[in-house]
């Protein structure tokens, strides 16, 4: 694997290895020094033309969990509010040794762009493009349904709300199928995407009548900055048909957990108070994101040439 660009480009075998290596690195989390020296001298560059806290800051621990040297570059004070192009960039990067870059990017298809451009010979890992792929944060929400729920073949998983404008719930529906899970999206017609007849899902317009079936149900943002026409009649109709609040919180089995990738707008798809319960585990989906993209990055530049606990051994 060069590139990590889609989910749709993993197999059970590739996806299985991330998670496996995820499980090896997240232990470090629980140690007082964090780091390992798998990636000194290597240098990873975090591209953001979109705004992130969560993604960009867990693939800046990741980064410097495993000893690589760091960029940020945010595209609000860079040359790019003066007009530079996307290959202007790359090759100001690719001058500067990038080894990896993680790239978000407001219109689909960028971090395609620039992976099969010649432009730069280095890794590319899409940290969001525009409306299409999330594919760390479906891995990050896998790795998350496995430590709650064990192997995921025949697992039911309810993804909930935006489904038009979130490339959470395309990345999370190619995935969650490659593990065997059964994914099935449920949001008003307005916000479900022309074409999803041919993703591996089921679709539902009743939030109601699929929660008692769901061993995680999985909210989504709405996302107003992506709306530019009137996809429901108001924010309180949203929350009411298809928000989760304490009454169908209610209906979930016993075993199931809430997530959420965020940033949440709570008391609109989600109630603070669910967002909060014992079975919300959308802060620890924060925490494996941080092993998760370690195991990406270990998995793109260290060449697999050992697992990372035999690496600490001979550092
Ligand atoms: N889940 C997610 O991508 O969050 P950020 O936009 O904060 O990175």
């Amino acid at each position: 694997m060069r590139h990590l660009l889609s989910a749709a480009d993993l197999t059970r075998d590739d996806t299985l290895l991330i998670l496996d290596t995820a499980v090896e690195l997240r232990s470090l989390a629980d140690r007082p020094i964090k780091k390992l020296p798998t990636l000194r001298g290597r240098t990873v560059v975090n591209l953001f033309f979109e705004d992130s806290t969560r993604t960009r800051i867990s693939f800046e621990a990741a980064a410097k969990r495993l000893s690589a040297d760091v960029i940020n570059f945010s595209a609000k004070s860079s040359s790019l509010s003066k007009g530079e192009s996307l290959k202007d960039t790359a090759l100001t990067l690719e001058a500067m040794g990038a080894d990896a870059v993680v790239i978000r990017h407001g219109a689909s298809g960028t971090p395609h762009r620039l992976a099969n451009s010649g432009w730069v010979r280095s890794s590319i890992v899409n940290a969001g493009d525009g409306t299409h792929e999330h594919p760390t944060q479906a891995l990050l929400d896998a790795f998350t349904l496995r430590r709650h729920l064990g192997d995921l073949e025949g697992r039911r998983v309810t993804v909930v709300g935006d489904v038009l404008h979130s490339r959470v719930a395309r990345s999370n529906a190619l995935l969650l199928s490659t593990l065997g899970a059964e994914v099935t999206l449920v949001a008003p017609p307005t916000l479900l995407p022309v074409g999803v007849s041919t993703w591996p899902v089921q679709t539902s317009y009743d939030l109601d009548s699929t929660l008692d079936k769901s061993d995680a149900v999985m909210m989504l943002r709405v996302q107003h900055e992506r709306m530019n026409d009137a996809f429901f009649p108001s924010a309180r109709e949203y929350s009411r048909r298809y928000g989760l609040d304490d009454r169908r919180f209610a209906l979930l089995p016993d075993h199931a957990v809430v997530m959420h990738p965020g940033p949440m707008n709570r008391g609109m798809e989600i109630s603070a108070t669910v967002a909060d319960s014992h079975r919300s585990v959308i802060v620890e989906q924060v925490t494996n994101g941080v092993a998760v993209r370690m195991a990406v990055l270990y998995l793109l530049l260290s060449g697999q040439r050992s697992s990372p606990a035999a690496e600490e051994a001979t550092a």
